[in-house]
């Protein structure tokens, strides 16, 4: 269904540093990522079908931020007199690979199955998914602390896609322990692989970090490898969308990149919330997102591949666990080995 917006406004003028996800004057509002970097706008999702229609456009994206999305999702339900249940199912389905936007949605469930009158349902399933905001920068603040250990004065950190403010509520997984260094007094200078197809790394790393006056350098997927040769990397640093017993699920290209990390003796740290983690379930367990293949047959509106072409286009792939150096969580440094 193609959603007409109506709620849309500029975020110029104001603070960039609204939330990525809030709740206002009783409806969700999120900046639209599928803007950036040339376009500042809030969207106002005010029913289900807008959030959802959000959710599937990567208009709002990143696993925690998608917790968030869920959690506020049925809460919006509530709030519209609509079938809670019903409208998490249609959410849970929006983006099958983050276990976040299921933990999100479950939780605020859990809390509305305690309310016995309408009134007190939407009263608690607000409540839940605004303390589920909260928590996320709690959450992000105490990654970053832990994390910012691993970092030294002049390391250049290389990441992958967007697990930055943009991803979270605020402040960030992997970029949150960048921010950290930085706060700290450490200068740390980031390589943002461009994540083709949809560009997180470009369009929206990038915004992000030179907003905060974070030195970056933008390069190509295929670049980092050279980069790692030439010693340019003394680190790399990604989020999760799932990590299970045996692997860590994040955006594609994230194995190439673990393995390259390996070849070059770098280490390659997963920065994470433990609503991340899923580990009764094996990488095999896992749906991998598979996303259209105009995603790679135009750039804009540009076609770049004959519209005929065969495409494969999964949005995420599996690091074994083995290749992980250590994991990050708001409970501290684990060696991944010892999950
Ligand atoms: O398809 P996206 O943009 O939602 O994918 C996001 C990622 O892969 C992130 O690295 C992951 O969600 C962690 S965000 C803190």
């Amino acid at each position: 269904m193609e959603v007409k917006w109506e709620g849309i406004r500029s975020i110029s003028g104001t603070s960039w540093k609204m939330r990525t996800i809030d709740w206002e004057d009783g409806a969700v509002t999120l900046i639209d990522q599928t803007g950036l970097p040339k376009e500042e706008r809030v969207l106002k999702c005010s029913t289900v079908d807008e959030l959802v229609d959000a959710i599937r456009n990567l208009r709002v994206r990143g696993a925690p931020a998608l917790c968030a999305a869920g959690a506020f999702g049925v809460a919006l339900a509530a709030k519209n007199g609509e079938d809670i249940e019903n409208a998490a199912e249609i959410l849970k389905k929006t983006r099958p690979t983050a276990i976040n936007l299921s933990y999100g949605i479950d939780r605020v469930l859990e809390k509305a199955s305690n309310g016995k009158t309408t009134e007190e349902i939407r009263e608690f399933t607000l409540e839940e998914a605004k303390r589920i905001a909260e928590e996320d920068i709690e959450v992000n603040k105490k990654i970053g602390e832990h994390g910012a250990k691993l970092l030294e004065d002049g390391d250049v950190v290389l990441t992958h896609c967007n697990a930055g403010r943009m991803a979270c509520i605020d402040w960030g997984t992997a970029l949150g322990v960048i921010r950290t260094a930085i706060e700290q007094g450490k200068e740390i200078k980031v390589v943002a692989c461009e994540t083709r197809p949809l560009n997180q790394g470009s369009r929206i790393t990038t915004w992000e970090l030179l907003r905060d006056n974070i030195p970056v350098m933008l390069i190509v997927d295929s670049a980092a490898g050279y980069l790692m040769k030439k010693g340019m990397v003394d680190k790399v640093i990604v989020g999760a969308d799932r990590i299970t017993r045996n692997a860590v699920i994040n955006k594609i290209g994230t194995y190439s990149l673990s393995i390259l990390a390996k070849e070059h003796g770098i280490p390659f740290y997963v920065a994470a919330p433990l609503s991340t983690f899923d580990l009764e379930k094996e990488e095999k367990d896992v749906e991998i997102e598979e996303r259209v293949p105009n995603e790679l047959i135009y750039i804009g509106r540009e076609q770049i591949a004959p519209l005929d072409v065969d495409v494969y286009n999964p949005a995420f792939d599996a690091t074994p666990i083995e290749l992980v150096t250590a994991i990050i969580t708001e409970k501290g440094i684990s060696e991944s080995q010892s999950l």
